[in-house]
C-alpha cells in the first residue's frame, strides 16, 4: 500500500513537472520541445494536474500519519477505540453525543484504560483508583496540565493565573494564596454566605407570595459569586449583580460555545466576536482599577490590611516579598489574572453542585425532613430573614453557629458530596505527559493526554453500587470513599484549593434554604425518568435549560 502510494505520487510530482516544463517550452515548435513526456498524464490540462497532485500528496501525508500513529498505539499496548478518519479521528463521535457520557461508556466497553484519537491527538483515559494514583501524583515536571487542549476558550480569563500556570510560576502562586484559602478565608465565608442567603430569601419571599417562578440556578449563580466578591474583593452584592455579574457571565459563555465551536474564534466578521473582545477588555480595566485602587488606598491611608479580604493579604504578600517596591504594571495584569481565576474557578462550580442538590431535594421529601431536622439542631429555628438576634438587630453573622457547630451539618454536606459523585460538575480533568510514565504494563509516552476520568470512576458499579441512584447515605456513615474513587476537586499537588470554602458555604446555602423553602419545578419533564437534564457539553455541569421553580414558604414550627 505505502509503495502503491509512492508511485501515484512520485507519477504526480513527474506530471507536475511536465506541466511547468510544456509551460516554459510552451512557446516553442512540437519538434523542438524535448521529448521526455509521459503519455495520458501530460494530457492532462494545469487544474487536472494539480489536483491530482494534491490528491497524491495528501493521501501520502495521512497514511504515513496513520502507519506512525497505529505504531504509537500498538506500543501503548491498550484498547484502541476504532476511528477511521485521519487528523479528526473520533471527533464526530465527540460533536453527536455527551463527551464524558461517550467516553464514560468507552470505560465500560474497554476497561480501565484505553486510547483514542481526536484532533491529531493520541489521549489515554483512565479511571482505576491505582493509576489515577500514579497519574495525580506524578512529580509536576513529569505530568503537566494540558492548558491548550482544556483551557485554550477560557485562557482569556485565566491568564497566568494558578489553574493554567506552571513551574516555578504556579508554586510561587499556591504558596501564596493556599494557606489564605485553606484557613484564613473559611473565617469569613459563614458572614458573607449569610448575607448572600438572606438576600436570596427576600427573592423567594417575593415569589412565595406573588406566585411567579425563579430559575434557581440562575440566582444561586449570583449567590456565589456574590460570596466570593466579598470575600476575595470586597465588593457588595449590588456591585457584584450589576457590574461584575453582567462584565464577567457573557464571556464565560461565550468561553463554553467555544468550546465545541473552536470556529468562532476566527469569526471576526460575527458581532459576537468583537463583544467578547471588548467584554475582555472592560473586565481586565475593571479588575485592574479595583488592584490599582486599593493598592493607592492602602499607600494614602495606611490601612494596610484592614478590608481583610483576599486581596489585602495578597498585597501583604507582594509587599513583603519586595520591600519599597511599587505595583508596576506587569505585576497588576498577574494579580488582575489571579484574581479573574479564583472567580471564574470559585462561584459556578459551587453554584452547580448546589444546583444539583436542590434539584436532587425536590423529589426527596424524606431526605428534606431530616436536613430540617439537622439545621434546627445547628442553627435553630428561626426566621434568618426578618428574626431578631442577640443584639435585638435583625439576625447577622455575629448570631451564626461557631465552625465547630457549622460542622455537624453532616447531611447537608452529604448531600453535595453525592451530588459532585452522582453529576460530577468537573466531569474529566486533562493532563500532559513530558516524561513517559508507567501505568501497570503500560508506558504511556512524552506527549500523550491523559483524561483523569472523574465522572467515570464515580459511576463505576465496583466502588459505588448502583451508581446511578441518589443517596447520600453513602457519605454520612463513618466510612470514607477509598482512595481515589471519589476525586471531585482530584487529588495531587493539584488538587481544589477551594474545596472547604465550597463546601462550607453549600452547606450552610442548602440547610437554611431547605429549612425555609419548598420548590416545585415549573416544569416536571425535567425529572421524568430517562430524561436527561444536564447540558451536553457545559462544564461545569449544568442544567440544559432554567430550572425555573415555584416556591412555597414553609411555616417554621
Ligand atoms: C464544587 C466546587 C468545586 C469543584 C467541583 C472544583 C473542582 C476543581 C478541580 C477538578 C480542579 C482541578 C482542575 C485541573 O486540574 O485541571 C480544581 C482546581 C482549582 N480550584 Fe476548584 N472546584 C470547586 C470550587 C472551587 C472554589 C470555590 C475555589 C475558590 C476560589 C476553587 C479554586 C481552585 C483553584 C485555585 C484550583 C487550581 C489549583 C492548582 O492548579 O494548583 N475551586 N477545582
Amino acid at each position: 500500500m505505502l509503495l502503491f502510494h509512492m508511485a501515484l505520487a512520485a507519477v504526480a510530482v513527474y506530471s507536475g513537472l511536465i506541466h511547468l516544463e510544456s509551460i516554459y517550452y510552451g512557446h516553442l515548435d512540437l519538434d523542438e520541445r524535448p521529448l521526455y513526456k509521459i503519455p495520458i498524464i501530460s494530457e492532462l490540462s494545469d487544474e487536472e494536474t494539480l489536483l491530482l497532485f494534491v490528491t497524491v500528496i495528501f493521501l501520502l501525508v495521512t497514511y504515513v500519519i496513520r502507519q506512525m500513529n497505529e505504531l504509537k498505539l500498538v506500543k501503548l499496548n491498550m484498547p484502541v477505540v476504532p476511528c477511521t478518519l485521519p487528523f479528526l479521528g473520533t471527533a464526530f463521535q465527540f460533536l453527536t453525543n455527551t463527551p464524558w457520557d461517550l467516553m464514560e461508556s468507552w470505560h465500560r466497553k474497554y476497561g480501565s484504560i484505553y486510547t483514542f484519537k481526536l484532533l491529531g491527538r493520541t489521549c489515554v483515559s483512565i479511571e482505576k483508583p491505582e493509576h489515577l494514583k500514579i497519574i495525580l501524583q506524578s512529580k509536576i515536571q513529569n505530568v503537566k496540565k494540558d492548558v491548550h487542549f482544556a483551557y485554550k476558550p477560557f485562557l482569556c480569563i485565566l491568564g497566568g493565573g494558578i489553574v493554567t500556570s506552571e513551574g516555578e510560576s504556579w508554586m510561587y502562586q499556591r504558596r501564596k494564596i493556599s494557606g489564605a484559602l485553606k484557613v484564613d478565608i473559611l473565617e469569613t465565608i459563614p458572614g458573607a454566605t449569610l448575607g448572600a442567603v438572606q438576600r436570596l430569601m427576600s427573592k423567594l419571599d417575593r415569589c412565595a407570595e406573588n406566585g411567579s417562578s425563579i430559575d434557581i440556578a440562575e440566582e444561586l449563580r449570583h449567590l456565589t459569586l456574590q460570596v466570593i466578591s466579598e470575600t476575595f474583593l470586597s465588593l457588595d452584592a449590588q456591585e457584584s449583580d450589576t457590574n461584575f455579574a453582567t462584565m464577567y457571565l457573557p464571556i464565560v459563555e461565550e468561553g463554553n460555545k467555544r468550546v465545541w465551536s473552536p470556529e468562532r474564534q476566527y469569526m471576526f466578521f460575527m458581532p459576537s466576536f468583537w463583544k467578547h473582545i471588548f467584554g475582555i477588555q472592560r473586565l481586565n480595566a475593571y479588575v485592574s482599577k479595583l488592584i490599582t485602587d486599593r493598592w493607592a488606598l492602602r499607600n494614602i491611608e495606611n490601612k494596610k490590611g484592614s478590608n481583610g479580604d483576599i486581596l489585602d493579604k495578597v498585597l501583604d504578600h507582594f509587599e513583603k516579598e519586595n520591600p519599597g517596591r511599587s505595583l508596576c504594571s506587569r505585576s497588576v495584569r498577574q494579580l488582575r489574572d489571579e484574581f479573574k481565576t479564583f472567580m471564574l474557578a470559585g462561584h459556578e462550580t459551587s453554584a452547580a453542585m448546589m444546583t444539583w442538590t436542590f434539584f436532587e431535594l425536590m423529589r426527596r421529601d424524606e431526605i428534606k425532613r431530616m436536613i430540617e431536622q439537622e439545621t434546627a439542631d445547628v442553627f435553630g429555628v428561626k426566621d434568618w430573614k426578618n428574626g431578631k438576634g442577640k443584639s435585638g438587630n435583625l439576625l447577622n453573622r455575629n448570631d451564626l453557629p461557631s465552625r465547630e457547630e457549622l460542622s455537624k451539618l453532616i447531611l447537608s454536606e452529604a448531600c453535595l458530596k453525592e451530588s459532585l459523585r452522582l453529576y460530577s460538575v468537573v466531569p474529566v480533568v486533562m493532563r500532559q505527559i513530558s516524561k513517559p510514565v508507567q501505568v501497570e504494563n503500560h508506558i504511556i509516552p512524552k506527549n500523550t493526554s491523559v483524561t483523569i476520568n472523574i465522572q467515570s470512576v464515580h459511576h463505576n458499579e465496583t466502588y459505588w453500587p448502583n451508581p446511578m441512584h441518589y443517596d447520600p447515605s453513602r457519605f454520612t456513615q463513618s466510612k470514607i470513599p477509598d482512595p481515589y474513587t471519589f476525586i471531585p476537586f482530584i487529588d495531587g499537588p493539584r488538587n481544589c484549593l477551594g474545596q472547604y470554602l465550597a463546601l462550607l458555604e453549600s452547606k450552610m446555602v442548602i440547610a437554611l434554604i431547605t429549612q425555609r423553602y419548598d420548590f416545585k419545578l415549573v416544569n416536571p419533564d425535567f425529572a421524568r425518568e430517562g430524561c436527561d437534564p444536564r447540558h451536553r457539553y457545559i462544564v461545569p455541569i449544568s442544567p440544559k435549560n432554567s430550572l425555573d421553580v415555584t416556591v412555597s414558604k414553609k411555616i417554621l414550627a
